[in-house]
């Protein structure tokens, strides 16, 4: 791929199928089998969709909202499934290596546990819902696209040279890591109902932050106080998440691979596709979503 040099060490599980590092594809039996507990609570998400945004805001309902245990990073209070096994060994600076969360840990850890996976239910424990709560958080494809090109421009480990409209094509083509997009949305859709689920959507944070933390905290059946809900709301809000140093990653720069001046919490808008998308390649976008959704009842919101 003349603009993703690294995608070679890619894998696809089968025609069509989930596009992914060769080095998961070694470990994804692993993965698979990995044992959640009655206790655990999964955030599960396509990459870009808020995740880290969740995993904070469900690590503070479960942890009372301790912001001195929240010191620590996140990485670590919350550790991410499949991680380890998405680079080859020896490609990841020794510093993050002796950070990383590898499946052994995460089997020792206290519970309750918060896990972050972006693998779909499909790839995860089979029993994985009707064993603990799982968050999915949802995205409107449009800003996850622009948010994933920033993304694959901030870690240079993508080595993406191409445009954003040329990144676009390859979303919709399948061909980034996580990929398919729509299967991984609308498989968790589909279990939306299920008791042990909630389904969330990125601008229903952004347009009612507190509501969507009543319902997380209602979901998890914890209450927190007017006090806390006040301050967990200030906590979240984009200008002090992304001088959070436990989430925003800005430490990691000193390990290398990451850009300088980007930022992994770096603009958190709704319609920011309209500052990087032609008419023609909107166009385009739009008859993807439509193909793609029709059929369903799902909805996406590409602006507030
Ligand atoms: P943008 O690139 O559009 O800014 P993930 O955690 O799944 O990788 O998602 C990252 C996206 O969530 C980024 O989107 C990031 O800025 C946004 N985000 C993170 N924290 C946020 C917050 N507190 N409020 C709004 N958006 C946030």
């Amino acid at each position: 791929k003349e603009h993703l040099p690294n995608v070679n060490g890619f894998v696809r599980s089968e025609p069509g199928g989930f596009f992914m590092m060769d080095e998961y594809a070694r470990h994804a039996e692993k993965v698979y089998r990995f044992q959640p507990r009655n206790d655990d609570v999964w955030v599960v998400t396509f990459p870009k969709c808020g995740t880290t945004w969740t995993q904070e805001l469900v690590w503070m309902i479960m942890n009372d909202c301790d912001k001195v245990r929240g010191k620590a990073p996140l990485l670590i209070r919350s550790p991410f499934l499949e991680f380890p096994y998405m680079l080859p060994p020896g490609t990841m600076p020794a510093e993050l290596t002796k950070m990383m969360v590898t499946l052994e840990k995460v089997e020792e850890m206290p519970s309750p546990r918060i896990i972050k996976s972006h693998l779909p239910f499909y790839l995860l424990h089979p029993k994985l819902l009707d064993t603990c709560k799982v968050v999915y958080v949802a995205r409107n494809p449009k800003d996850v696209i622009v948010s994933f090109f920033h993304h694959h421009q901030l870690m240079e480990i993508h080595g993406f040279s191409g445009d954003v409209e040329t990144f676009a094509q390859y979303f919709m083509d399948d061909e980034l890591m996580f990929s398919p997009f729509f299967p991984h949305i609308l498989d968790a859709w589909s279990k939306r109902h299920h008791p042990n689920m909630v389904f969330l959507f990125y601008e229903d944070l952004k347009k009612d932050l507190r509501g969507e933390i009543e319902k997380v905290a209602k979901f998890l059946d914890k209450s927190l106080s007017e006090e806390q809900l006040t301050d967990l709301r200030e906590h979240l809000r984009f200008d002090n998440f992304a001088k959070n140093e436990s989430v925003n990653m800005e430490a990691a720069k000193q390990f290398g691979g990451i850009k300088m001046d980007g930022h992994f919490i770096r603009k958190g808008k709704t319609g920011d596709w309209k500052n990087h998308f032609g008419p023609e390649m909107n166009k385009r976008i739009d008859e993807w979503i439509d193909k793609n959704l029709s059929g369903t009842d799902l909805k996406f919101v590409t602006e507030l």
